[in-house]
């Protein structure tokens, strides 16, 4: 029951007169009349001042209840727009207020009366009414209990109304939530009472805190949104939450856009400005840090501050950890939906799998729905229940057509005519009776139809696609120009954005037609595609050039709203359907550069798709060389950043292409993701040949900041492969270069000067030259104001070397800065920085006497898992396991650990871990002692002696002193074992090893 009536009119009858006022009030009921018809409402009277209008049987309570409340709030919209053409024209404000109720009502004839409701509920109507704000929709108690589950209400309030005795429970209607079970016209639901079943059982369960991901697949119209509504209204029913993110056609290269959604649908920021949003944030997690806040409003769009230096990789860690830690805190239920999951972006996706992995230990039921075309992460996270929407059987589709068609005798054959064309696709059967109801074949109502005069015209099309069509053009012109529009904008639009594009867009005729719903009502209208078939329809059946205009006319409106950095990527989509390529071209690029400090993946999308609009420029283009060597080169550059080789990034094409244009610069960027890449990959030669090519090609171009910036690289290289010598030449060529300047040619590498001196630092050492601990110092002293990558490169190359090769002592100040470095890798770091530094802290704790061992196997296993997910072997984490295997006395084991490193590295050609390998196989040989263990490590220790090394290279020569020895004592060869004992000594203290120093002095 809905009572509206203008306020105060009295005052706006005495300043636009009689005439004008009832004018105005004509307008009014027209279109609050055809708002109620279209709810399928009947408007029960006019009252003067207003209207009454009736919404009920026979459709049951809670739907009608709901079609009232949209009524409401789309008569209130209405108003307001009426009120702005009187405030112009009038200079008077038109307002209106509304009040709802629900409940039995006698209807029907009375007297001379037509069809009137009167009694109780009536008047409780038209008391909600009168206390209603102007402008404002109240409801009633009742109403709210039937709408609660999908109405946005204020808090209760008590209303005294004229004459009543006691207060009235009011609620004040604010919105329509995005989810109602039921939509206009749906049909029945037949069978799928298994699938239903089971999903119940299973929310049942989640309840109870053991929570579920189930995954609905199936081809477009078989019925997954439908299983997603019906079990969204199961828990609406139970009364609890449900959260949905739609996927949509053109947002799969969109960053987090997925993601975002689902977020702001859960935080219940859908409808709020930003800094409504932001304080919302703040209370949802006010254990947080700020940073991490800043990252939440980054990812819903409602960022102030400005970004913090934050990896990718760290982002992510961090968000996800936020969402998670609140999910797994959370004691309430709930349900979250991702549909259509076929068009979701990488960066969502992989956001999503972090969150549904911990789903099994909350309260919480995750649906999410997709098409067989999808084959990406979601379909093998292990624990999910997926289930395969199968056509209808025969029985069901005609149950399900004779229900739309209802079983007047002239119907007849038409139901299995239908049943058998639609092949169990619901969605088919539907769209085919709403064609031929269009048509006028049939004539009444759905579940009542009748066979109309036109029998000739009974012939359906052979496609569901077809069909659609053919409903499609049969709107009028403006109408179909709205769809076209609405259909550019994307399967959900605001009104806002389709006012850019059509001067009179007409909604209400494409509801009409359900071929859309309004979704939202608040604070703007919000509407979406029925099904996404529709809007494929609608999409693709228009001109290609028709499209273009509205595609040019969208990305500027878009544009023009401002927060251009993070619609980069929708813009560039809406720019090349626009054909504009070299526009779509900079915005492609811009996008990339916005995700670079977000998700790498998403930077790679972007420039992948960059690369692709200049592959198609005409070669005549003047920029179309440069447009197609810019992507190219930062997708090499970064490609090892994605952690080790993924695909070819394509570097002897963007060689090829630079030869043309004499690029050379380009090409020296570009290769050290090819280097890095190769490191990665474990293939130490190849690197080590590909970056001499490297750093000669640098020297060739000869431009000072490049050279520093990208020397980094192969000193990275040269450091596995023990190339010390060259090391020390490169490292003093960058330090030279520098000048100082810790973030000179900071185009890859952070601070290119940082990993310089640390690596003169290594080279030194390793070859005895004084004033390598200087350079360790001052490079340690340097990481602490620079980026989080850097740090962590600095770290892992003072200390890892450090400690395995006897150069510094594992001591206190070594373990806290391992743990600092770690620290601000977990904050801010690339997973490669985590990686790192996870490494060198566990080996530095390792190295901790009196430490529990048991704690120390747990972080090397944890830094080992680390670093084979980034897809590196793990040989010196290796070596550490072994040596705490000989510790628990599991000698056999460590030995065999410990020969597979060896092997591993002797293999090789020059390793600078060979040393280490060596060195804990021989101890736990000789914990072992057999007469083959002994003759075992000795051939082991000559095999280190022979390594090929750069002349003056030491750290084999010391190491080789020291396990000579110990072979010598074990062997009971007190005499040598004392010769070489005091070389080892001595060789120690004139090297000022620390490490080697204190070994050497405990040797009796
Ligand atoms: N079992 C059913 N009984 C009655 N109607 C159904 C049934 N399953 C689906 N429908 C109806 O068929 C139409 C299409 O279903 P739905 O939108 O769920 O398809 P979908 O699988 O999600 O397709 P898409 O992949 O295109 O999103 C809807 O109007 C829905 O109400
Ligand atoms: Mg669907």
């Amino acid at each position: 029951m809905l009572f509206a009536d203008v306020v105060r009119s009295m005052d706006i009858a005495a300043k636009v007169g009689a005439e004008r006022l009832r004018e105005i009030m004509t307008d009014l009921v027209e279109r609050s009349t055809a708002v109620v018809r279209r709810y399928g409402g009947t408007v029960d009277k006019f009252t003067g001042d207003g209207i009454m209008a009736v919404f009920g049987a026979p459709t049951a309570l809670e739907d009608h209840a709901f079609r009232v409340c949209l009524a409401a709030l789309d008569i209130q919209a209405a108003t307001a727009e009426l009120a702005k053409e009187v405030q112009t024209r009038d200079g008077t404000a038109l307002r209106l207020r509304v009040g709802l109720n629900s409940g039995q009502v006698i209807a029907g004839e009375i007297g001379s009366a037509s069809y009137t409701a009167i009694g109780e509920q009536v008047g409780m109507a038209q008391r909600m009414e009168s206390v209603a704000a102007p402008g404002a929709v109240l409801v009633s108690e009742s109403t709210a209990r039937l709408v609660q589950n999908v109405a946005v209400l204020g808090e209760p309030e008590q209303a005294h109304i004229k004459g009543g005795e006691r207060p009235v429970a009011t609620r004040r209607l604010l919105g329509i939530g995005d989810h109602h079970s039921r939509r206009r016209g749906e049909s029945k639901l037949v069978g799928r009472a298994w699938e239903l079943n089971t999903v119940a059982a299973i929310l049942d369960e989640a309840i109870g805190g053991s929570g579920c991901v189930v995954s609905f697949m199936g081809p477009p119209g078989i019925g997954k949104s439908r299983m997603v509504r019906e079990a969204a209204a199961v828990a609406a029913h139970r009364g609890i939450p449900v959260f949905t993110a739609h996927c949509e056609s053109h947002a799969g290269d969109i960053p987090f856009h997925a993601v975002a959604r689902l977020l702001r649908a859960a935080f219940g920021v859908e409808d709020v400005d930003a800094d409504k949003a932001r304080t919302r944030v703040l209370e949802l997690f006010p254990e947080a840090d700020a940073e991490d806040h800043v990252l939440l409003h980054d990812l819903l769009g409602v960022r102030e501050a400005p970004l913090p230096d934050i990896a990718p990789d760290a982002r992510r860690r961090r968000v996800t950890a936020l969402i998670n830690g609140a999910a797994l805190a959370r004691q309430e239920p709930g349900v979250y939906v991702i549909e259509d999951a076929h068009w979701i972006d990488e960066a969502s996706e992989s956001m999503l799998a972090g969150f549904l992995a911990i789903i099994p230990q909350t309260p919480t039921l995750v649906l999410i729905t997709y098409r067989p075309e999808y084959q990406g992460q979601f379909t093998r996270l292990s624990g999910v229940q997926s289930l395969a929407l199968r056509p209808l059987s025969d029985g069901n589709t005609s149950l399900l057509t004779a229900e739309l068609l209802g079983d007047d005798e002239s119907i007849g054959a038409l139901t299995p005519l239908i049943a058998t064309r639609a092949a169990g696709n619901p969605f088919f059967a539907e769209e085919m009776v709403r064609d031929l109801s269009e048509r006028g074949v049939l004539q009444g109502d759905t579940g009542k139809y009748r066979l109309g005069d036109n029998i000739a015209e009974v012939a359906v099309p052979a496609t569901l696609q077809a069909t659609i069509g053919s409903r499609i053009d049969r709107l009028s012109a403006t109408a179909k120009h709205t769809l076209s529009a609405a259909a550019v904008v994307g399967s959900r639009f605001d009104i806002d954005l389709l006012a850019d594009l059509v001067d009179d867009a007409d909604t209400s005729a494409l509801i009409e037609a359900e071929l859309i719903d309004q979704v939202r009502f608040t604070p703007k209208a919000q509407f979406a595609f029925r099904h996404p078939l529709i809007h494929t329809v609608a999409y693709e059946s228009q001109l290609k050039s028709d499209r273009a205009t509205l595609h040019r006319r969208l990305a500027v409106a878009i544009e023009a709203r401002g927060s251009v950095d993070e619609n980069a990527a929708l813009i560039a989509e809406h720019t090349e359907a626009a054909g504009e390529l070299p526009a779509a071209f900079a915005w492609r690029m811009r996008a990339g550069t916005w995700a670079i400090n977000r998700d790498i993946a998403a930077a790679h999308g972007s420039w992948r798709r960059a690369q692709q609009v200049a592959d198609r420029l005409p070669p005549d283009h003047p920029d179309s060389l440069s447009m197609r060597i810019a992507p190219r080169t930062f997708l090499c550059a970064t490609a090892a950043r994605r952690g080790g080789w993924r695909a070819d990034p394509g570097f002897e094409e963007l060689r090829q292409l630079c030869v043309a244009t004499g690029d050379q610069r380009s090409v020296g960027i570009g290769m050290v993701g090819v280097v890095a890449s190769k490191l990665m990959n474990g293939h130490r030669e190849e690197a080590s040949r590909l970056a001499d090519d490297h750093v000669q090609l640098l020297e060739s171009i000869g431009d000072p900041p490049l050279t520093v910036g990208l020397l980094p690289m192969a000193l990275l290289v040269k450091h596995e492969t023990a190339e010390m010598a060259e090391i020390l030449r490169l490292s003093q060529r960058l330090i030279d270069l520098a000048d100082g300047d810790y973030t000179k040619g900071n185009l890859i590498f952070g601070s290119p000067l940082a990993y310089g001196v640390t690596m003169r630092g290594a080279a030194r050492a390793s070859l005895g030259i004084a004033g390598w601990k200087q350079d360790f110092t001052c490079a340690a002293v340097s990481a602490r104001d620079v980026d989080a990558m850097s740090r962590a490169s600095v770290v892992y190359y003072t200390y890892l070397p450090g400690i395995a090769l006897g150069l510094l002592r594992p001591d206190p100040t070594v373990l806290a800065q391992t743990a600092e470095a770690y620290e601000a890798a977990t904050q801010a770091g690339e997973d490669i920085a985590l990686g790192l530094t996870e490494a060198v802290r566990s080996v530095a704790v390792a190295c901790q006497e009196g430490t529990d061992r048991g704690a120390v196997v747990e972080l090397l296993l944890h830094a080992r898992e680390r670093v084979l997910d980034q897809g590196v072997t793990p040989p010196i984490i290796d070596c550490y396991f072994a040596r705490e295997k000989v510790r628990l006395g599991e000698t056999d084991g460590a030995i065999e650990l410990a020969r597979a490193s060896f092997d591993d590295q002797a293999g090789a050609d020059r390793c600078i871990w060979i040393v280490l390998a060596t060195t804990v196989l021989v101890e736990a040989l000789l914990t072992r002692g057999t007469d083959k263990d002994f003759d075992e490590a000795n051939a082991a220790i000559d095999r280190l002696a022979a390594a090929p090394t750069d002349p003056g290279y030491v750290v084999n020569d010391i190491a080789v002193l020291r396990l000579r020895a110990l072979l010598a004592q074990a062997r009971g060869d007190v005499e040598s074992y004392r010769a070489y004992r005091d070389r080892y000594r001595a060789m120690a203290t004139s090297l000022g090893f620390e490490g080697h120093m204190a070994m050497a002095e405990a040797m009796t």
